[in-house]
């Protein structure tokens, strides 16, 4: 289906949501397939990956694909792919699992999601996967310890989706990839930007998406409402930012708020491939990658994030990143600038880091405004105190 002017990653928006009598069938012989429970961030992939937010996936990787986007950031068929999408079970649990065998994975609460069409099971390397994808082993790393603490096997295989998660979050905001296509048509957007985010938007995410927006008819705010490391704010409250900010400073026939149901991995420049590749996919013809974009502590260089776009022929990622530099308030230009548009030494810039902040609002302090609007700072204040 052609419904925008950019084509999903692969060239065919993959659906893998069983719909009508083929649901039905398969939700009676749900019951008496072997079932596993699965983690939420695996729940997050099976959503993404049959809603075609991850074309061209049909399902977890098997070996060839793992390897190939472990080593090269390709799939076997040599489509740029950097993050693996794996279903990781213990040892024990592989045990019982057979190649050609479908498999009922269940959510935390025990409810079918989505059938596994089993194709293969592997054991893999997690300190070579650690090396290559988020450049450290280092434990401390929020992914990697993710990695190293997920089962020793992966299977790799097709899914099937026969219910969305019983504890689906944000319903309203919810869009599938063909729903914000649609809806980009609908508003006659055909080159829209895409702003990934795990946190409350400030002054400098604003100055970013207003710059782009300068150049393309469509903004999509799409943030992150997977799983997140424990000292970034809770998506509820992040929804609740967005909402307030848009309502008083975004024109609201150019943005879109959507959000994205997917885990944070904290692969800095690997995931701001992979965050582009889905963005595309929602039919985003551009996107933004700031300083930093997707990274954590010190493991990343500030611009590590757009020079890995070198790696690939603009033509191959099809999207087109807008890459910024730190973006700060100047208290000499009296507004947002990058060190690019700003001649004024760093004395003059302001630059709140998240720890910063958490300490100003555990005083009970202000935000400045020239670092995040006040509707928001009241917001964030009001949580932190339920914290
Ligand atoms: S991220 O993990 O989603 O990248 P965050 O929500 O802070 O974290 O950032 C969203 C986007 O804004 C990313 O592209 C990031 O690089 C960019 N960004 C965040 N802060 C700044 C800043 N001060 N200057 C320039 N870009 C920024």
């Amino acid at each position: 289906m052609k419904n925008t002017t950019i084509e999903p990653h692969g060239g065919k928006l993959v659906s893998r949501i069983l719909e009508g009598e083929e649901r039905e069938e398969a939700l009676k012989r749900v019951r008496e397939l072997k079932s596993i429970f699965v983690s939420s961030r695996v729940i997050s992939d099976i959503e993404l990956i049959s809603n075609g937010a991850m074309s061209p996936l049909e399902g977890f990787m098997g070996r060839e694909d793992y390897e190939s986007v472990v080593r090269d950031m390709r799939l076997k068929n040599g489509l740029p792919w950097s993050i693996p999408i794996t279903l990781p079970v213990e040892k024990d649990v592989s045990k019982e699992i057979k190649e050609g065998q479908d498999i009922a994975l269940l959510d935390t609460l025990g409810n079918p999601i989505a059938i596994l069409h089993t194709e293969e099971k592997f054991t893999y390397d997690k300190k070579r996967e650690a090396k290559e994808v988020y450049k450290t082993t280092d434990e401390n790393h929020p992914g990697v310890k993710v990695l190293y603490s997920q089962g020793d096997v992966l299977i790799g295989g097709k899914i099937s989706l026969v219910n969305l998660p019983s504890d689906i979050e944000f319903i309203e905001y919810r869009l599938t990839p063909l729903q914000t296509r649609c809806s980009f048509i609908e508003r006659g957007w055909k080159r829209v930007v895409a702003f990934q985010t795990r946190n409350p938007i400030h002054r400098a995410h604003e100055y970013l998406q207003k710059c782009a927006l300068e150049i393309v008819d469509g903004l999509l705010i799409h943030p992150i409402v997977g799983e997140t490391k424990s000292d970034d704010v809770p998506a509820d409250v992040r929804i609740r930012c967005y909402e307030v900010l848009i309502e008083n400073y975004y024109p609201k026939d150019r943005v879109m708020l959507s959000v994205l149901p997917a885990a944070m991995r904290y692969a800095g420049p690997r995931e701001a491939i992979f965050h582009a590749i889905i963005r595309k996919n929602y039919g985003c013809t551009h996107f933004i990658v700031g300083r930093d974009h997707a990274g954590v502590g010190n493991y990343y260089g500030t611009y590590d994030a757009h020079r890995i776009f070198d790696n690939f022929k603009p033509e191959e990622i099809g999207i087109t990143p807008l890459f910024f530099e730190h973006a700060f308030y100047c208290r000499r230009c009296l507004g947002m600038a990058t060190t690019k548009t700003c001649p004024h030494p760093a004395e003059f810039h302001l630059h709140l880091s998240g720890t910063k902040v958490r300490e100003l609002l555990k005083a009970k302090k202000d935000l400045p405004p020239e670092f995040t609007r006040p509707e928001v700072a009241r917001i964030l204040m009001e949580a932190y105190e339920s914290f």
